[in-house]
């Protein structure tokens, strides 16, 4: 299911990003911004556990997240989305995975994958088996071939529910993503009007990569 924000800051931030005359600093903040709007908007279905707390006054019955949550950023471009989701669930595992857009093909490289499996030295989970649900982080989906490798990658490794957050998409790349996987759920900002002839969105913001890290 395609969940493009209709909130008026996410609006605002988003044109500001895409402005060409928006230099590294303040492009990285934005990312981070809505990052953490759109991370608020992708969580609302969570379910949560009961959880009670002792104010100075009285116990008062209240809830907390129920599911362990991870984060899969898809480098590069994806990092920057890492700090807004970690400021709302601090708790959240981070793991990485390097996908490149081959240039002439624009079929996805995989470069990196630091997918974990298995006990970590304290003998704690990690792996698929210590989380609920995975939120796939990645600014852009153009033809969606980076996302569709991505989300073939987790559901190898064993991912539970896994959703898409991004910052952009063509509609090329959510119905590629819709199609391949229909379980995955994809929050975006903005649903822009096509791909040019090079895989670019138009109008988009042209590389989120370089622009973040003025590359
Ligand atoms: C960008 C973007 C996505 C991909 C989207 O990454 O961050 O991963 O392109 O394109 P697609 O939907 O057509 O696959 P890029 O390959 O430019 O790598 P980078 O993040 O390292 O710059
Ligand atoms: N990757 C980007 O960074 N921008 C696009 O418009 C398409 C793919």
């Amino acid at each position: 299911m395609l969940y493009p924000s209709e909130h008026p800051l996410i609006r605002q931030k988003t044109t500001e990003l895409r402005d060409v005359e928006t230099a590294p600093r303040r492009f990285r903040a934005l990312v981070r911004e809505l990052s953490a709007l759109l991370g608020y908007e992708a969580t609302l279905d969570l379910e949560l556990a009961p959880w009670t707390v002792r104010t100075p006054l009285a116990d008062a019955e209240g809830a907390r997240l129920a599911p362990a949550v991870g984060l899969v950023p898809i480098l590069r471009a994806g990092l920057g989305m890492v700090d807004g989701f970690l400021e709302l669930i601090p708790d959240a595992q981070v793991w990485h995975l390097g996908l490149y857009r081959d240039e002439e093909t624009l079929r996805p490289i995989e470069y990196y994958n630091r997918l974990p499996t298995g006990r970590l030295p304290t003998g704690a989970l990690t792996g698929p088996q210590s989380i609920d649900v995975c939120l796939l982080l990645d600014p852009m989906l153009a033809t969606g071939g980076s996302a569709v490798a991505a989300v073939d990658i987790l559901k190898r490794w064993g991912s539970p529910r896994i959703k898409y957050v991004g910052l952009i998409a063509a509609p090329e790349g959510v119905q590629t993503l819709s199609a391949a996987h229909p379980d995955v759920d994809i929050h975006v900002a903005a649903v822009d009007d096509h791909l040019n002839e090079h895989g670019y969105i138009v109008p988009g913001l042209g590389d989120a990569g370089d622009r973040q890290f003025g590359t």
